[in-house]
């Protein structure tokens, strides 16, 4: 049997709001129905040869938060699901630092097929399955987006620096938010990192912490500035029946962008917001 992912992993393995992410847009995306049922039988690379299954990705489609790993183990790749074998349980227990369980999450992976061995991903290899990637985070289009180690985080930051360099902090993309965190399997092989993944999940929990606060914060201003309008409206249509002024409406929404230390990159999915 091969060394399942969780225990082996590879030497060296080791940021705004988002106020268009969730919002409808003219030019949609395709489903993510659609897209896995066109992905079906891909053959895009040689990974198909040796795969049992593809595995798409699961979890809420209107996620909050998308986590993305590497590319799926062998008991992913048995049981179609990403995040299965040991590093799915220990991201399980993270999840709930960061006040997440499972179901609402969405997760998927740079590499949809199982490189045999567990071996590294390929740059051929991600260059031929990414589309995919890239299609299901504009179908979800999550504020938050995680990335889990080295290769998520250079196909999202669109960069060669280190994960140890680049985790921890909130890197502003486009619309998205990405935290970038160490692989749970490197954890789980180097016990030293459990007290910085347990940190980054909390990190996590205040970052949507603070985006829901900001989120109720805006429909309760927008909320009042509607009743504001409404108030004023009935009330210069009574004035003006009776011939007096206007008075001044409620506030306007805030625009306050999502705090919490960060930095902005030309990522992957930077620039224009998803479409
Ligand atoms: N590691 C990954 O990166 N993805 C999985 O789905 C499982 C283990």
């Amino acid at each position: 049997m091969s060394t399942p992912r969780a225990n082996a992993p590879r030497a060296g393995t080791p940021q705004t709001n988002a106020p268009q992410a969730n919002a409808p847009r003219a030019n949609a995306p395709r489903s993510l129905g659609d897209l896995q049922h066109s992905i079906e039988g891909c053959r895009r690379c040689p990974l198909a040869e040796t795969r049992t299954n593809i595995v798409f990705g699961v979890g809420n489609p209107q996620a909050e938060v998308m986590f993305i790993g590497e590319a799926p183990g062998e008991k992913e790749d048995l049981g179609a699901e990403p995040f299965i074998g040991a590093a799915g349980q220990y991201l399980n227990s993270l999840l709930l630092l960061a006040g997440l369980r499972r179901e609402e999450i969405y997760i998927a992976n740079v590499l949809k097929c199982r490189p045999p061995g567990n071996r590294d991903p390929r740059p051929e290899e991600i260059e031929a399955c990414t589309p995919y990637l890239r299609e299901q985070v504009r179908a979800i289009a999550p504020p938050i987006l995680v990335t889990l180690g080295r290769f998520a985080t250079q196909f999202i930051l669109k960069t060669d620096r280190g994960i140890t360099n680049l985790r921890g902090q909130v890197h502003l993309t486009g619309p998205f938010s990405v935290l970038p965190i160490f692989h749970p399997a490197a954890a789980i092989y180097d016990r030293s990192k459990e007290p910085v993944m347990e940190a980054d999940f909390r990190l996590l929990g205040r970052l949507l912490t603070t985006r829901r606060s900001e989120q109720r914060k805006r429909g309760e201003q927008a909320g009042s500035a509607e009743r504001g309008e409404r108030g004023e409206q009935a009330g210069s249509a009574e004035r003006a029946g009776r011939g007096e002024r206007g008075e001044q409406a409620g506030e306007g929404p805030a625009n306050a962008p999502l705090t919490g230390p960060s930095k902005r990159a030309e990522g992957e999915l930077g620039g224009a917001p998803a479409q």
